[in-house]
């Protein structure tokens, strides 16, 4: 068979959710995936047990140059539904931390359940298929290796741009600058920050530490554990601000949330007068953290000695610790893509192309980006799940 209700390129996360939905609604759907393995982002996150929804998802964890855009999906497809299709499944799975839903075996039981329903829906999935030209009719048509394909309707479900070694490729962002769409400015997300030489030189040896902290950059702020590494500063808390930094700006990491410095102080000095601030800070923060900072940042002296504006200095540094990363990892060990198809281009409701009927984008290549914690996958469902209904 060369012609096909729906072609679906890219059998990843939304790629096969909306090959499943279309599937069991009658269409005869041919995915194409250029990988040997179908899902293999899916199959290496959450460190290989996916975190594959979050019992908080909605619109307000995600962020798009329009944020009223993914509520429609969002709506129509929500994290109990996965969770409902996971359950029917028979996938044990638990709660980690803020709602973020993990499978308590491997990721490979959400690509097996996701194979599971495209057999259901009568799919063709072809792995290592190269599509080497794209012609937009409709019918839509491929040409590949194995020939030339042809669709009423076409999806492009390609991703983003992190990891290359694991597949990831620019297809869908060329294919949709290629027709003349818009496109939000990409750029790496949930990504670890790099800090400059001098930094990395006083900090460098401290890799391995972890403190919970508040993290902020571009206005907003992640309360999660910050991680210290050879070259910079990752953990939850920095991924997460990640995705509100730009090039050039602070970030700014209280190393003691929920506390008041002064007040600490205040506390043990009339019974440890000779203790020093580093010493100190080494009951609230990993010790060596804490030596290293004292030394590099604090003001010397015993707590009895420390005037007021020592304090208030210290206060500050310790409350607002402000850093200048170099840059970010960028995509080699990004989680995610911020940017990609404009969603103006789009309609929220079903993800077609306005301007070119029965083309849809869906997933992570469209400018709708999840917080860590499970909205990605919930979006590459939900979007799915939108255009598999439509198609
Ligand atoms: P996805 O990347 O899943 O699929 C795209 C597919 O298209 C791939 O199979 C790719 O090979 C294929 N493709 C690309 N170019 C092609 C071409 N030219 N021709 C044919 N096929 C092509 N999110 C979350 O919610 N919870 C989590 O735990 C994690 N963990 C995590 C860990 C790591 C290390 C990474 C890199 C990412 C995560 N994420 C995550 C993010 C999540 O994996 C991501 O947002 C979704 O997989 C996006 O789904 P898509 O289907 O859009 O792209």
């Amino acid at each position: 068979m060369t012609h096909y209700d729906v072609i679906i390129i890219g059998a990843g996360a939304a790629g096969l959710m909306a090959a499943a939905t279309a599937g069991q609604r009658g269409r005869s759907v041919l995915v194409v995936e250029h990988a040997r393995r179908v899902g293999k982002k899916i199959l290496m996150s959450g460190g290989g047990r996916c975190n594959f929804t979050n019992l908080d998802s909605g619109p307000g964890h995600f962020i798009s140059a329009n944020p009223h855009f993914s509520k429609s999906a969002l709506a129509r497809y929500t994290q109990w539904d996965f969770i409902a299709l996971v359950e029917r499944h028979g996938i044990p799975y638990h709660e980690k931390t803020a709602g973020q839903l993990f499978c308590d075996r491997k990721a490979y039981d959400i690509v097996r359940m996701l194979l599971a329903e495209c057999q259901a829906g009568g799919v063709n999935v072809h792995t290592g298929v190269t599509v080497t030209d794209v012609a937009v009719g409709p019918p839509h048509r491929i040409d590949t290796p194995d020939g030339p394909f042809t669709a009423d309707s076409l999806v492009i479900a390609t991703g983003g741009l992190s990891i290359p070694r694991m597949g990831a490729t620019p297809f869908g962002l060329e294919f949709a600058e290629r027709l003349g769409l818009q496109i939000k400015p990409t750029r790496a997300a949930l990504v670890p920050f790099v800090l400059g030489k001098r930094r990395q030189k006083q900090l460098g040896d401290l890799a391995g530490i972890s403190v919970d902290a508040e993290v902020c950059a571009g206005g907003a702020c992640f309360r999660e554990a910050l991680l210290l590494t050879h070259k910079g500063l990752s953990g939850p808390a920095v991924l997460q601000a990640s995705s509100y930094w730009t090039e050039g700006e602070a970030v700014a990491i209280d190393l003691l949330p929920g506390t008041d410095l002064e007040e600490l102080v205040a506390a043990a000095r009339p019974n440890h007068p000779n203790l020093h601030l580093k010493n100190l800070l080494a009951d609230f923060l990993p010790k060596r953290l804490a030596q290293r900072w004292g030394e590099l940042w604090l003001p010397d002296g015993s707590l009895a000695r420390l005037s007021q504006a020592d304090l208030a200095k210290a206060g500050d540094l310790i409350h607002r610790w402000t850093i200048y990363p170099a840059a970010t990892e960028g995509y080699p060990t990004a989680e995610v893509t911020l940017g990609g198809v404009d969603t103006a281009e789009l309609s929220s409701k079903t993800l077609e192309c306005k301007r070119y009927p029965g083309l849809y984008f869906i997933g992570e290549v469209v400018d709708v980006t999840g917080h860590l914690g499970g909205h990605n996958f919930q979006w590459a469902w939900a979007s799915g799940h939108a255009a598999g209904k439509a198609i």
